[in-house]
């Protein structure tokens, strides 16, 4: 039976509440703490906490109004529980398991990633496992083998900085505020990504070799860093960042696509806040025409964090009898392979 899910997800700066039914967004509220942390250059963790803790339950009344639904058509209560800002994730768990209590529904723990994983699912309602999932994040860009729900394989990964982190950390020697992504992907409509060859993050193996599928990108960003020290005001913006981004969507696509062959993959998904970004969406969708595999991207508001991603992780787990332990606390680091950890098996 197809399930609803009120969820949480307050791993990093955004509130977000949002109600699920199946792969049908019945209401996604997403409060962004984006000018709170703007002023600072990057994410305040114990302002992101304070600030959930006043967004909550203004975000819930609204999810519960925009659904249209009441509690008795509710049939589960999910949280973000790892991995993420610890104190903010307590926030969103805490509420979480308050409502678990009050209205005697099940209450189950989400992986972050999970979400961002199958987010792409909530807008293509035939796309199911298996599939690889190119993840790419503020905090995480790897490359996931989904053979099915909670059966995951890593295959490879950033060796440092995430994609996300190295659009963040560009935008920031470029002047250009915080978060990077978006503005580095406007800027760079109106720049020549030919205009300099920036490197690309190889791995070396001990054989001589490159890894096939681990990326690194703070070569990459110091390369911005020296071009800029090296050039002359006014520094040619929009060119930097054309340059930079169409680099790391290369780096990217390469990989992705080279996985989804080698491994016979025919879906490739993509899912993360970086997924977002234009060329990358232009060059994985041309690159995986010319190969013969179907790539899918999650709508934009459905790419950076939000619950719904998070309800729709918790109503399939759900349908197959999965449930957390009140006990559950939140975590900081958890591998994906660890999903399972999560839950109990209930009958
Ligand atoms: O998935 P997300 O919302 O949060 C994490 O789980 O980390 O991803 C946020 C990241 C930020 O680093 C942001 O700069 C990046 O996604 N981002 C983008 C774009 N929109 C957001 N990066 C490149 N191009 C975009 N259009
Ligand atoms: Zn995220």
């Amino acid at each position: 039976m197809t399930k609803t899910v009120l969820a949480i997800e307050t791993s990093c700066d955004e509130t977000s509440v949002a109600i699920v039914k199946g792969r049908t967004i019945l209401s996604n509220i997403i409060s962004s703490q984006i000018k709170v942390h703007q002023p600072y250059g990057g994410v305040v963790p114990e302002l992101a906490s304070r600030n959930h803790l006043e967004q909550i339950n203004i975000c819930l009344d609204q999810a519960l109004t925009q659904s249209g639904i009441n509690w008795s058509e509710i049939d589960a209560i999910a949280s973000t529980a790892a991995p993420g800002l610890v104190g903010s994730l307590l926030v969103g768990l805490s509420a979480a398991k308050t409502l678990s209590l009050l209205k005697k529904l099940p209450f189950l723990g989400i992986h972050h990633l999970e979400g961002h994983l199958f987010a792409g699912c909530l807008a293509h309602p035939q796309l199911n496992p298996p599939f690889l999932c190119l993840l790419v994040s503020g905090g995480h860009t790897c490359l996931i083998a989904v053979k099915d729900w909670a059966d995951y394989q890593l295959l490879g990964t950033t060796r440092d900085d995430a994609a996300g982190e190295a659009f963040d950390k560009v935008a920031r020697l470029l002047g250009l505020g915080y978060p990077g992504g978006p503005v580095i992907d406007r800027l760079s409509k109106k720049g020549d990504p030919q205009s300099f060859k920036l490197p690309e993050g190889k791995i070396s193996l001990p054989d001589g070799g490159f890894h096939p599928y681990d990326m690194s990108f703070s070569g990459l960003k110091t390369a911005v860093l020296k071009l800029v020290q090296k050039l002359e005001d006014p520094l040619p913006v929009e060119d930097l960042c054309a340059s930079f981004q169409f680099t790391v969507a290369h780096s990217l696509t390469k990989r992705a696509i080279n996985c989804a062959l080698d491994q016979n993959f025919t879906k490739i998904v993509i899912g993360g806040g970086v997924a977002a970004n234009s060329q990358l969406r232009q060059q994985l969708t041309q690159s995986a025409q010319k190969h013969s595999l179907e790539v899918y991207f999650p709508p934009l508001d459905l790419c950076t964090d939000n619950a719904a991603m998070i309800a729709y992780a918790g109503a399939e787990h759900l349908s197959r009898g999965r449930i957390s332990p009140l006990t559950l606390g939140v975590s900081s680091r958890m591998a994906i392979t660890d999903v399972l950890q999560l839950y109990d098996w209930v009958h």
